[in-house]
């Protein structure tokens, strides 16, 4: 019995497979192969979802004749630093990981991107696998190779680009992930369809409590839909060079100013920032009459039924639309004086507009933090 399906990511010499289902951790070792050199296997792990599910791979590695070598994360963002960065490598080094061994990354994005950089500098590149533990690391951070630590002055300001040599996205380890984390995550799942597929914002838009609340047809469904329309456009354009994969921060820009305003607290987690986002790009592409208004407020209601605030109102903001446009200033996307906006066209079509105008956007985002009072 097996529900799982693959999605190959085509990447000329470093391409791999990403694969999605039920009773995949259990399974690590028959996907991974003859990929596991050793009979100590390095894993990096988030002390949640080890404490959940550790004992399930740990159990699958064992009946390979295999054993965990164990490097717990404490939960949080604060766990992407230079310091964690320097221990880990330590550890990896002590542990005699070579060029040629996979590192496992076992958690949500915090863990993958702290362990896939990891794996991107150690003796200049070893493998690494991606076992995503929450929707969002399923649907994006596990997929595609960015890799990233923090630095004093921004997010992921340090980093590098190197692939994962598989992904297995068990949608079953979802089940102990909090609701809210869920809905989090469901803003990057919908985000897929609002960017370029409206039958899949429409199919999002009926399915959003299945998914939220783990069915698993619904679950698996969303996740390889995500991870097939992530994958198109990374192997269209790896390293962010064309502007396609550009496409992927819509809703990134006006969610990074919220972020910035809440200061990327627990107040406003990343994917409920961007599902406001993405209000605030259909709201502003309305504004310039590139989009119907009601189009505009089809995404707003796309966002609001799976439980996610689709209004700035609703957060109470101590802010006006200048402070937050200041925000924008410092998003590292700012390129000689202007910030590229991802607009839309029509719900499954956006693009990248280089002629928005900062001020307006303040108008804008003023009459937004206004009008709308949250019922
Ligand atoms: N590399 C990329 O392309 C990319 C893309 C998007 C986001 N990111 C990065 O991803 C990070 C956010 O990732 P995230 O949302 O997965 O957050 P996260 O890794 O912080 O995990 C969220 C929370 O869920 C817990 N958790 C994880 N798995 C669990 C499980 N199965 N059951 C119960 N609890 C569990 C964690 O302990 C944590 O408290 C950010 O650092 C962001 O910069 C990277
Ligand atoms: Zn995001």
């Amino acid at each position: 019995m097996s529900d799982a399906r693959t999605v190959r990511v085509d990447l000329a010499g470093r391409g791999y497979d990403v694969v999605i289902g039920t009773n995949l951790i259990a399974r690590l070792p028959q996907y991974a192969g003859k990929r596991l050199r050793k009979a100590t296997v390095p894993v990096v792990a988030d002390a949640n979802a080890w404490a959940h599910h550790g004992e399930t791979l740990k159990e699958a590695l064992g009946r390979a004749d295999k054993e965990v070598a164990l490097f717990s994360v404490e939960p949080g963002e604060g766990s992407k630093s230079w310091r964690n960065l320097e221990a880990l490598t330590d550890w990896m080094l002590n542990l005699g990981v070579e060029r040629g061994d996979q590192v496992i990354a076992f958690g949500g994005g915090v863990v993958g991107d702290l362990t896939g950089f990891a794996s991107a500098i150690l003796k200049r590149g070893c493998g690494f696998i991606q076992v995503p533990t929450t929707l969002l690391a399923q649907v994006d951070s596990s997929v595609g190779g960015k890799t990233a630590i923090n630095a004093k002055s921004g997010k992921n300001l340090i980093g590098a680009f190197h692939q994962p040599s598989l992904v297995l996205a068990d949608t079953g380890a979802l089940a102990t992930l909090p609701r809210r984390e869920m809905q989090a995550g469901f803003a990057e799942v919908i985000k897929y369809g609002i960017l370029g597929d409206a039958a899949f914002f429409d199919w999002c838009s009926a399915n959003a409590s299945a998914v939220i609340s783990h069915d698993p047809v619904a679950l698996n469904q969303a996740v390889a839909k995500s991870v097939e329309a992530k994958t198109r456009i990374v192997a269209a354009d790896e390293r962010e060079l064309s502007g396609r994969r550009a496409l992927l921060n819509l809703g990134h820009t006006f969610g990074h100013a919220l972020e910035a305003e809440t200061g990327f607290s627990d107040t406003l987690l990343h994917g409920e920032a961007v599902a406001l986002g993405m209000v605030l790009a259909a709201r502003y592409s309305a504004r310039r009459g590139e989009l119907s208004d009601e189009d505009a407020e089809r995404v707003a209601a796309g966002i609001a039924v799976a439980g996610l605030r689709a209004e700035i109102s609703a957060l109470e903001l101590k802010s006006d639309g200048p402070r937050l446009v200041e925000h924008m200033r410092h998003d590292k996307k700012m390129d000689a004086g202007t910030l590229p906006f991802l607009l839309l066209r029509a719900i499954g079509e956006a693009y990248v507009a280089h002629d928005v105008i900062l001020s307006d956007v303040a108008d804008f985002l003023d009459q937004q933090l206004r009008s709308r009072v949250s019922a």
